[in-house]
């Protein structure tokens, strides 16, 4: 049987750790990836502080990879997908999908091959952020975005919707940057974004119309009345008061999940009360393939916006430990709330030929 490393958090409230696992069987539509970077998101932290769908232990963290193809399930798998082909994913449960193994295997409607010109650590830090902007705004809001039906299509048509008012709550979040590109790109032209002052050139020229201080006490009154909102943060005290009594009497509203609670506890639902007529939509990034399109998604809707540069990747961070270290590194980051407009990335150093595999930093 062959096996390999992973870092695992064994049951709840210990620390992670590396551990062995059998290397499953791929099926047909599987390949096996050696990791050589993965960049962590916060759904790690918020599972396992709140211990959400962390069972059956050992629980795998996961988030984005880069890395090789070393199996193919059958020979029906996509061929840019060959032995060998350096691919990115976001690329989640069950435990053989997480990222932070040696060996993780990936549905080949996940993987992209890296495109030509793009760097192993600017891919990293792109696919769960791009699939959840792009998931929010087609399927949570009901934007028709070019690509979902003809991944060809270079200047898409504006969709009907594309007049009206956006508010994109969190704009220097890694899902709010992409959010803007996105719309910008369709010929949205009144999209509001929220911000700390430090981000508001950088935002404004990702596509923003205008930017507001989140922080400013009179941000509701600024915002306008938008009509299709996204929140990128969630949080019952410091997002959702802000906007939820201004928005538009037909506003539909996105809210990423998990909503952090004023008691420090997370909610899967959205707390907050809105006006009557005001479609509110949890989201839930990761259900993504449960929607036509999907399969275009991260195979070549993500790697061609990419590579022709209608989407740039977000900033990133070497973590400085690697291994479970690392993980636990970033945990504690999220934690602090010093994860800002960034990712945070990591060598898959585990031991093994992991390690020869890896960039160089
Ligand atoms: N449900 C889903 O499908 C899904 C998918 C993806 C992400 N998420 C969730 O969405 C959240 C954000 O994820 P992310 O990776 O995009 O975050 P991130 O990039 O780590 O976000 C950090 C940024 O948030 C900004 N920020 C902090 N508080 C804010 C506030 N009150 N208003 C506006 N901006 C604020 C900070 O801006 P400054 O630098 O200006 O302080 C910081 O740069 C996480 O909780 C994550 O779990 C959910």
């Amino acid at each position: 049987m062959s096996t390999h490393k992973a870092i695992a958090l064994e049951e709840p409230s210990v620390p992670l750790t590396v551990i062995t696992l059998p290397t499953p069987t791929l099926s047909a539509t599987q390949i096996l990836v050696r990791t050589s970077l993965v960049s962590m998101t916060p759904l790690s932290a918020h599972q396992i502080d709140h211990n959400l769908l962390t069972a059956p232990f050992p629980f795998i963290p996961g988030g984005n990879l880069v890395g090789t193809v070393v199996a193919r399930g059958s020979d029906s798998i996509r061929p840019e997908l060959h032995i060998g082909a350096k691919v990115f994913s976001y690329s989640f449960g069950p435990r053989e999908g997480k990222a932070c193994q040696e060996l993780v295997v990936v549905e080949q409607s996940r993987a992209a091959v890296i495109p030509m010109g793009v760097t192993d650590l600017e891919a990293v830090a792109v696919p769960d952020s791009f699939v959840s902007a792009w998931h929010s705004l087609n399927v949570d809001l009901g934007i028709p975005l070019a690509g979902s039906s003809d991944p060809t299509t270079a200047v898409p048509q504006p969709p009907a919707n594309a007049h009206k008012p956006v508010l994109i709550w969190g704009g220097a979040t890694s899902v709010g940057r992409f959010a803007l590109q996105i719309l910008h790109r369709h010929g949205f032209t009144d999209i509001t974004t929220t911000a700390s002052l430090r981000h508001f050139d950088e935002l404004l020229a990702l596509g923003a119309s205008r930017v507001f201080d989140y922080a400013d006490p009179n941000v509701s009154s600024k915002i306008g009345m938008p009509q299709l909102v996204l929140d990128c943060i969630g949080d019952e005290a410091r997002t959702l008061p802000f906007y939820s009594t201004v928005v538009a009497h037909h506003a539909t509203v996105a809210v990423l999940l998990p909503v952090r609670m004023r008691d420090g506890s997370i909610s899967v639902t959205v707390p907050t009360e809105f006006a009557s007529g005001v479609t509110v939509r949890p989201v839930h990034a990761q259900r993504y393939e449960k929607y036509p399109g999907a399969e275009d998604l991260q195979p070549s809707i993500m790697p061609r916006w990419l590579k022709e540069g209608w989407i740039k990747a977000c900033r990133t961070r070497w973590l400085r430990a690697t291994g479970a270290a690392g993980v636990e590194e970033a945990l504690h980051e999220f934690r602090a709330g010093t994860v800002k407009n960034e990712k945070l990335v990591m060598k898959m150093v585990l031991g093994g030929a992991c390690a020869e595999n890896a960039p160089a930093r």
